[in-house]
């Protein structure tokens, strides 16, 4: 069966969330990825997301946002079955184009290191390791508000 991409909404959310949590190499948390937090997600980032569809199923997904300036894709992931057949690279695409659109310029991914099949795939369709950088992360839920000020 042919498959289809179209752009991700939030009917969708069933399906993709059970897609993502199939799958090792898709880092979830509960609340961003929750239904509410994907709804938030889509609203404040339209047109950028998508699914790959065989007939009613969706086999593949991936979300994707901006802050303005870069782009960031996340939690791609195509159901074991249907994998090298382009259909990764099909929505990497589908995203980078709507960015591109968008007069975005660059996009970055999260990786797990030890993911080394994924990436070996962003590899493969022309993606780089970034050797000068890495992340740093922190919780902000606990901050109280006066720790923030300045003064
Ligand atoms: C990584 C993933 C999305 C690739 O999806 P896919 O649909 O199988 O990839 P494609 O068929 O579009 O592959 C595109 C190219 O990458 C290559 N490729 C795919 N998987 C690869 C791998 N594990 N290692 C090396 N190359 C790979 C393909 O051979 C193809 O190259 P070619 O055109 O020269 O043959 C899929 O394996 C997946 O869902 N993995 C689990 C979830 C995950 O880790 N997601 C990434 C989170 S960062």
């Amino acid at each position: 069966m042919a498959i289809e991409i179209r752009e991700m909404t939030i009917r969708d959310f069933d399906q993709v969330s059970a897609l993502w949590k199939s799958m090792e190499g898709v880092g979830l948390d509960p609340e961003i990825d929750s239904r509410a937090g994907v709804k938030r997600f889509l609203f404040r980032n339209r047109s950028l997301s998508f699914v790959a569809l065989e007939g009613k199923e969706i086999v593949a997904a991936a979300l994707c946002g901006t802050d303005g300036r870069r782009g960031y894709l996340h939690h791609l992931a195509v159901k074991p079955s249907r994998r090298r057949r382009n259909i990764g690279r099909g929505l990497v695409d589908r995203c980078l184009s709507a960015l591109k659109k968008d007069g975005i310029n660059k996009c970055h991914i999260f990786v797990f290191a030890k993911n080394h099949q994924a990436i070996g795939f962003w590899k493969k369709i022309g993606w780089s390791v970034r050797k000068d950088l890495f992340i740093m992360s922190r919780p902000i839920r606990e901050i109280v508000v006066s720790a923030l000020l300045l003064t």
